[in-house]
């Protein structure tokens, strides 16, 4: 079967209620945000009442829209992707934090000066009229604070390693201040939206185009000047508004959902019997843990050794579904392990993946057996490809396909 979404859907007569407008956080490749009401219209159609499994979890959108009203498995490798689920599917009391934006503001101001007082001399001003050899120069003086131990400071990792790279000094004494605040509600559910704003404004301050693979260099006054408006961006207004949005957008939820940071085989391997499973792994060749490894450290906040220009931390995840000689073994056990759990799957792929359609659909036929019916849907979809030059977007052909044991 093959249909075209239309934007508009009309809600049918749903046994779950989604939420269409959940606020999002970073931006993602391959983030399903965008065809999130397709998505739950799907899940609906085969829907039971059985738990739902968010096996690739990424932005953790699926649980935005669904959080509410069914139990959510949420999985990710990636520990910034749980952070993401537990802010949307969290238990909030928020009235038990009156004035917590100001509190957590007045907090981080009170680390700020502590740093400016530590470190007088460091003030990089973007302000000034720069030409191209001094923005240079400023960069690589904030670029070199990697070799300076910042001893007298307890959470410095984002001043000493990313200052003059992805956010600029001013910036990461942000992120680090907001950092140390976020720790002290560690034992509470709130921790994960404050970090998950943080995120958010993370975001959008970088000079990177929408991912952390690399910086952009200044190499000539144009690339300085769009470079400038990023630095001159500030942290904290950004932090603002997305916690705000989120306080507004959650709040009580007493539907014991599950969050993991788990290789998808073992979280199938754990997951009860019959559970309903979305998965929406990788489909290109680029892994998610070399463009997203700074929000890792931010959550993890573990000092690793970096390494190369775009400063990765050096324990990154190589994901079988972006290697070609592991993907088809990776389809093949994760059909096997649908197949002992008598689950029903959808799945998401892409026209542009590691392998096509064809290919996949012999892998389910033969993996799963006579006992599942395998059908596809198909949706015409712009895609972003997190780039700032030319090819910004892709028209891509996002597939759905989805096995149900008869
Ligand atoms: C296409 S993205 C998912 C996007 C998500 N559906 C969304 O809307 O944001 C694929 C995700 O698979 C995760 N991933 C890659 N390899 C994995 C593995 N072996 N086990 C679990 N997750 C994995 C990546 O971290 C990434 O977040």
């Amino acid at each position: 079967m093959s249909i075209v979404f239309k934007r508009n859907i009309v809600q049918s007569k749903n046994k779950l209620k989604h939420k269409s407008k959940v606020p999002h956080i970073v931006k993602y490749m391959g983030s399903k945000r965008e065809l999130i009401d397709f998505l739950a219209e799907s899940i609906n159609e085969i829907y039971e009442g059985e738990p739902i499994c968010d096996l690739f979890a990424g932005t953790s959108i699926l649980s935005g829209a669904l959080g509410h009203s069914t139990r959510i498995y949420s999985n990710d490798i990636q520990a910034y992707s749980a952070v993401f689920s537990k802010t949307y599917l969290g238990n909030f009391k928020w009235d038990e934090y009156p004035d917590l934006i100001n509190t957590i503001v007045i907090k981080a101001q009170k680390h700020i000066d502590y740093v400016n007082n530590c470190y007088p001399d460091l003030k990089f001003d973007y302000n000034l009229q720069l030409d191209l050899n001094e923005f240079n120069v400023l960069e690589q003086r904030q670029q070199d604070l990697i070799y300076l131990d910042f001893e007298d400071v307890d959470y410095h990792l984002f001043i000493k390693n990313y200052s003059g790279t992805y956010w600029s000094y001013e910036q990461c004494l942000w992120i680090d201040a907001i950092r140390v605040v976020a720790e002290e509600y560690s034992n509470t559910p709130i921790y994960y939206p404050i970090l998950s704003s943080l995120m958010f404004a993370m975001a959008y301050n970088a000079q990177s185009t929408g991912h952390y693979a690399q910086y952009r260099d200044a190499n000539n006054v144009a690339s300085m000047n769009d470079i400038i408006i990023y630095r001159c961006k500030e942290i904290l207004p950004y932090f603002e508004k997305k916690l705000k949005e989120l306080i507004e957008f959650t709040d009580k939820n007493t539907l014991k959902h599950v969050v993991t940071t788990l290789d998808y085989k073992d979280c199938l391997d754990e997951l009860p019997r019959g559970t309903l499973v979305y998965a929406d792994p990788p489909y290109t060749f680029v892994h998610y843990s070399r463009f997203y490894h700074a929000l890792e450290t931010l959550v993890k906040y573990d000092y690793p050794n970096l390494l190369f220009k775009g400063r990765y931390r050096t324990d990154r995840h190589q994901s079988p579904f972006c290697k070609r000689t592991e993907v088809v073994g990776a389809f093949e056990d994760l059909f096997e392990r649908i197949r002992n759990k008598n689950s029903k799957l959808l799945l998401s792929y892409s026209n542009t993946g590691m392998i096509s359609l064809e290919k996949i659909l012999n892998i389910a036929n033969k993996t799963l057996g006579a006992n599942y019916i395998v059908s596809t849907k198909t949706v015409d979809y712009t895609h972003s490809t997190m780039g700032r030059s030319e090819d910004k977007s892709r028209e891509v052909k996002e597939y759905l396909i989805i096995a149900k044991p008869l």
